[in-house]
């Protein structure tokens, strides 16, 4: 088998459940180290790098709530005194609370949108700032955005479209930044994947698969794939791109 990334250092967020252990598996796979982050799930953790071990490649788990943005430094510092360096930075992790909800609802619990924003907004560029400053040359950005970024198409995800929508920005202002350097910076709007933030009733559930140009949910091994070309050197001329895996949602 192809090993293209082996002897780099790949950091997953959110690596212990859905999208980030599949891309987790997928980045060992190609023969990289992998550190992935969590928050609550120690045991799921566990037992991705113990599938990353059992690849053969070194790996460990960092318990660390990307919604505060002081513990990002921390976190980059611990991957690289662990691993010896760092290459490859998937922002993954990320939450989807209040769904459904229009923002005029008077149900809507604004801490928790506010929470949102922390963690799949100002959390990923602590995080990418603490790893800008001590990537290895060529290394790799990839950030996880997702179809409703780009079109929103129903009502009740406002400030969740926004986290991502506003990481696109970044991912295109980084790579401007970066691009001497070698780093690569983009972004992976992902579409419908059963995950646990995805478990709407069968009802809603046919109606999502609906606006798919291709319709049906996706497995996260097939973004997962995605993810892990453009973290490879066949990658190296693109950055600053948004890169749809989402079945033609924004087609
Ligand atoms: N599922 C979909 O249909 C879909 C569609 C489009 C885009 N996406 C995007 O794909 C990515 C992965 O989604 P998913 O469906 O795989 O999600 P998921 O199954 O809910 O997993 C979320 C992961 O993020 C971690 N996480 C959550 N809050 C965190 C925090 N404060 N600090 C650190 N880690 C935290 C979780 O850790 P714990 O296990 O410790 O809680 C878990 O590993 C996200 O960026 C999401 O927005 C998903």
């Amino acid at each position: 088998m192809s090993r293209p990334l082996q002897n780099k250092v790949a950091l997953v967020t959110g690596g212990s459940r859905g999208l980030g252990a599949a891309t987790a598996r997928s980045l060992a796979d190609a023969g990289a180290d992998v550190a992935i982050t969590y928050v609550a799930s120690a045991d799921k953790a566990a037992e991705v790098v113990k599938q990353l071990e059992d690849k053969g490649v070194q790996a460990a788990a960092f318990r660390s709530d990307q919604a505060n943005t002081t513990l990002a430094p921390p976190l980059i510092d611990d991957v690289v005194a662990r691993f010896g360096g760092l290459d490859v930075l998937v922002n993954n992790a990320a939450i989807g609370v209040e769904s459904g909800k229009t923002i005029d609802d008077p149900s809507v619990d604004a801490a928790a949108l506010d929470r949102m924003h922390a963690t799949n907004y100002t959390g990923v560029i602590a995080i990418i700032r603490a790893a800008a400053k001590v990537m290895r040359d060529n290394g790799r950005i990839i950030n996880i955005g997702s179809g409703l970024g780009s079109r929103a198409g129903r009502p009740g995800f406002a400030d969740y479209a926004a986290t991502k929508a506003g990481l696109t920005g970044y991912t295109k202002g980084a790579a401007r930044d970066l691009a001497r350097r070698g780093i690569t910076v983009n972004m992976v709007q992902a579409g419908l994947m059963q995950t646990d933030m995805q478990a709407p009733s069968p009802e809603v559930l046919k109606l999502m698969v609906s606006g798919l140009a291709i319709q049906r949910v996706s497995d996260p091994a097939e973004t997962a794939a995605v993810i892990a070309f453009l973290a490879g050197p066949a990658a190296s001329y693109i950055t600053g791109a948004v890169i749809d895996s989402n079945g033609g949602y924004t087609a």
